[in-house]
């Protein structure tokens, strides 16, 4: 169970942090930002099974849109180029950074940094300066959970 969640630049989400517990509730005014909270969830869940595409977020109940629609449009101050998602709970951590896709609505989006740290194994990570680059489509968090 997910008792921490983190998203930034996402949507309407500009730098969410929230505790969660076994039932949670979320009101809001129309337009709040309810559902994009829960589509956060569902990218999320598509990166951590080591894809992000149309297909693995229309899946999760994620609405479709164009690749930029996707990157929150406010102006932060000094937003990062990409799109940051973490989970945990007491055993497990896992953060992801995603490059939005710009070039085609098609593409899978891309891997930045990728961060999965379980209680008692090796974390799993990556970042730019992974040598030798993993494939950017393909989350190596999923890979290794099929490889344990
Ligand atoms: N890329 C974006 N950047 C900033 N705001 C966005 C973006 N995409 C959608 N929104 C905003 O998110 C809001 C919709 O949020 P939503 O989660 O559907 O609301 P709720 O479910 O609470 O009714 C709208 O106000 C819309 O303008
Ligand atoms: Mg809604």
């Amino acid at each position: 169970m997910i008792t921490k969640l983190t998203v930034e630049s996402f949507k309407s989400l500009e730098s969410v942090e929230i505790e969660l517990g076994a039932v949670n509730v979320f009101v809001g005014a129309n337009g709040s930002g309810k559902s994009n909270l829960l589509e956060a969830i569902g990218v999320l869940s598509a990166a951590a099974n080591g894809r992000v595409d149309d297909e693995s977020l229309m899946r999760r109940g994620v609405r479709p849109g164009v690749p930029q629609l996707y990157k929150s449009a406010f102006p932060i101050k000094r937003q990062p180029p990409h799109i940051f998602f973490g989970a945990a709970n007491t055993q497990t951590n896992y953060e992801v950074s995603l490059l939005n896709p710009l070039r085609g609505p098609q593409a899978p989006w891309r891997y930045k940094t990728e961060l999965w740290e379980s209680k008692g194994q090796e974390p799993v990570s990556r970042s730019p300066r992974t040598q030798p680059k993993p494939n950017p489509e393909q989350g190596l968090a999923a890979l290794e959970a099929v490889r344990r």
